[in-house]
């Protein structure tokens, strides 16, 4: 599945279009914490019940800080394992603006953080909206759970990411679009390593503006792998003309398509407590 959403990529893309190397800024922000987003505030409920103020919690691919901001200020300490630059500038900026000095950046990817240092772990580990172009899954959710001592969490949408543009995928490439790996994928993964009681706890995904016609082109156009321009940049254009979610020149909010779910998850090798998570906003 992640193979194939990944050629699908590829091989539609237009030849100038051009991601970046890394995250760029506003991609970086929407990660960011204290942006009083609800969906945001509904997760962090879930995080915050599952710990306690002694806790060392690891929050792997933490981006720029969206929960691990919010949670330092709870807890006794927050490792922050994050590989992206971009991230971590952010990060660190706002940590520094928090003021806060219980949160480590260890800035690596999980995979390669038993190579650099054996004792990152805590007492929570959790992974939020990582694992989607993970081909091989298996070791990422086994090193999470072998890193946490109380319980280890994965979130991620309960639809596919993305699924609200799916509809343009016809129009702007002739084809539809193949879903990335999301809640059921998870579900199955969890299941089949083993962990034979598990929780799933849905938490409501906040709908969001697109904003002004010019600024949604430029979010679509990137979401969809269309550079300015092209053929394919002109069929984007029609298509957002035709779209009932253009209202009085601005893309009124995108409805709710992805609700977001949790997976709580109790290895029956470890203690009763033990709880492993994959939830979704
Ligand atoms: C979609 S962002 C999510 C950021 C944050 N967890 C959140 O929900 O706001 C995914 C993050 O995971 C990081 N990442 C990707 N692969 C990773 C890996 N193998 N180990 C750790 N982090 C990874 C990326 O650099 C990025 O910051």
């Amino acid at each position: 599945m992640v193979r194939a959403h990944q050629e699908q990529s590829q091989r539609l893309r237009d030849p100038d279009w051009h991601a970046g190397q890394d995250y760029a800024p506003p991609s970086v922000d929407s990660f960011r914490a204290d942006r009083e987003r609800v969906d945001d505030a509904h997760v962090l409920e879930v995080l915050y019940s599952l710990t306690q103020p002694e806790d060392v919690v690891v929050d792997v691919g933490a981006g720029a800080g969206r929960f691990a901001i919010p949670l330092a200020r709870r807890v006794r300490q927050v490792v922050a394992v994050e590989p992206s630059e971009a991230m971590r500038t952010v990060l660190a900026r706002d940590v520094q603006r928090a003021g806060l000095t219980n949160l480590q950046v260890v800035p690596h990817r999980w995979d390669e953080v038993l190579s650099v240092s054996a004792d990152v772990g805590g007492d929570v580990v959790f992974a939020a909206h990582v694992v989607y172009p993970l081909a091989d899954i298996e070791p990422f959710v086994r090193h999470l759970d072998a890193a946490a001592r109380r319980w280890a969490a994965v979130l991620v949408f309960e639809a596919p990411p993305l699924s609200w543009l799916f509809p343009f995928w016809p129009a702007v490439h002739g084809e539809t679009r193949l879903p990335p790996p999301h809640l059921p994928q998870l579900i199955d993964v969890v299941s089949e390593l083993g962990f034979s009681s598990f929780t799933v706890d849905r938490i409501d995904v906040e709908p969001f503006d697109l904003g002004p016609a010019d600024l949604a082109r430029t979010k679509l156009r990137r979401r969809l792998y269309v550079a300015p321009g092209s053929a394919a940049d002109e069929r984007l254009g029609r298509a957002m003309a035709n779209c009932s979610m253009i209202a009085g020149g601005f893309w009124s909010r995108v409805p709710k398509s992805q609700s977001a779910s949790g997976l709580f998850a109790g290895s029956p090798c470890l203690s009763a407590e033990r709880h492993d998570v994959c939830c979704a906003t």
